[in-house]
């Protein structure tokens, strides 16, 4: 290991390697992890110097705050290599300051861009390697935080922990995606915290969710909390629905995540000329648009799903099967996003920025 220091960063490299032991065209989702981390501390009301580190495990006393209150925040960023190995990230701005959102809302502090922005470059340089160019190929970035305070008074921490790792990363879903419309279980309320990216909105998916797989279905689409008669976000992703040629999805919310994915593919739909409606669309609609011939698709959009069409949805024990399209929407609107991020088209929308 051989440990640099510089005035706002301290790396210390790994001594050997781990990437000669990764089949890099057989990855799951999120299950190998590059040979460095960035680590940044939170203590005495004040972020300390971060440190970019060998990738390992660390100990916690068990009384730390997030095993008991759940002060836990993260995001999902993708960085992406050109044909030319130049490396790239897509809107990391827009992580950013959602990843700051999130901290307020979970009383945590907000990090600052030298450490979220500038340690994540230093770590990426580190690790280009893991970021094989090719479209398909990405490097999945979590930067995450949790509270590190012990003590298991019901009151945020005095301690954070700001941590990024990195994750080579093909597709999320394969296969096929089916969804169950939620008609019970939410995932979140007006009010609550489903706007940011804390750990528990997700986890609090994982048993409703379970029940659909058990179903067949991969994802459930969540309606909204007060009624059920809204479609709002599946588990992972931000949802649209093609009725005819329009593009529709719902608002962001207080329910909703303000998907950087979601966003970026409204305005390249708006750019080619798509009717896109972002308005509450009812459960009622997608029946009866799947009834009279006129739901053409459903897909999820999201950083680790990218776009992914979804071949079906059941309601109230019906199962409605999305007819066989041509032209899809879907795949063209993902053909247009990914060539972006990859380089492989001009960014008219100034979206990439290189490491
Ligand atoms: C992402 O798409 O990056 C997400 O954070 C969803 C995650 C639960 C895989």
């Amino acid at each position: 290991m051989s440990t640099t220091q510089t005035n706002k960063f301290e790396i210390i490299k790994a001594s050997t390697s781990k990437i000669n032991e990764v089949d890099f065209e057989n990855l799951s989702f999120g299950s190998v992890f590059t040979d460095h981390l960035l680590e940044c501390d939170y203590t005495n009301g004040q972020w300390q110097k971060p440190v970019i580190k060998p990738y390992a495990p660390f100990l916690l006393d068990p009384s730390v705050r997030v095993f008991h209150y759940g002060q836990a925040i993260f995001e999902g960023m993708k960085a992406y290599k050109d044909d030319d190995e130049a490396l790239w990230l897509f809107r990391p701005d827009e992580n950013y300051k959602r990843f700051n959102n999130s901290a307020v809302r979970m009383a945590m502090p907000e990090v600052p861009e030298e450490v979220f922005i500038e340690g994540l470059n230093q770590l990426l340089q580190l690790d280009e390697a893991w970021v094989k160019k090719g479209k398909g190929n990405t490097l999945y970035i979590r930067p995450f935080m949790i509270a590190t305070g012990t003590g298991v008074i019901a009151s945020p921490s005095n301690d954070y922990k700001f941590m990024i790792i990195l994750s080579p990363a093909k597709s999320y879903y394969s296969g096929e995606v089916k969804v169950l419309i939620a008609e019970h279980y939410s995932r979140a309320a007006n009010g609550g915290i489903g706007a940011a990216k804390a750990a528990g909105n997700y986890g609090a998916q994982f048993y409703p969710t379970s029940l659909a797989n058990k179903e067949g279905f991969q994802q459930v689409i969540w309606t909204d909390d007060a009624t059920h008669t809204k479609l709002e976000e599946a588990g992972t992703m931000n949802v649209f629905f093609r009725i005819n040629d329009t593009l529709l999805t719902a608002p962001v919310s207080e329910r909703i995540l303000d998907g950087i994915t979601r966003k970026s593919l409204i305005d390249i739909a708006e750019k080619e000329g798509i009717d896109v409606q972002i308005r509450p669309v009812l459960v009622s609609e997608l029946v009866e648009a799947s009834k009279n011939g006129t739901l053409k698709e459903i897909f999820g959009a999201g950083t680790a799903a990218v776009v992914n069409p979804i071949v079906g949805f059941s309601y109230q024990d019906v199962y409605y099967e999305l007819p066989k399209t041509e032209d899809s929407m879907a795949l063209r609107l993902k053909d247009m996003l990914t060539n972006i991020q990859h380089k492989l088209a001009e960014d008219t929308f100034g979206w990439t920025v290189k490491v």
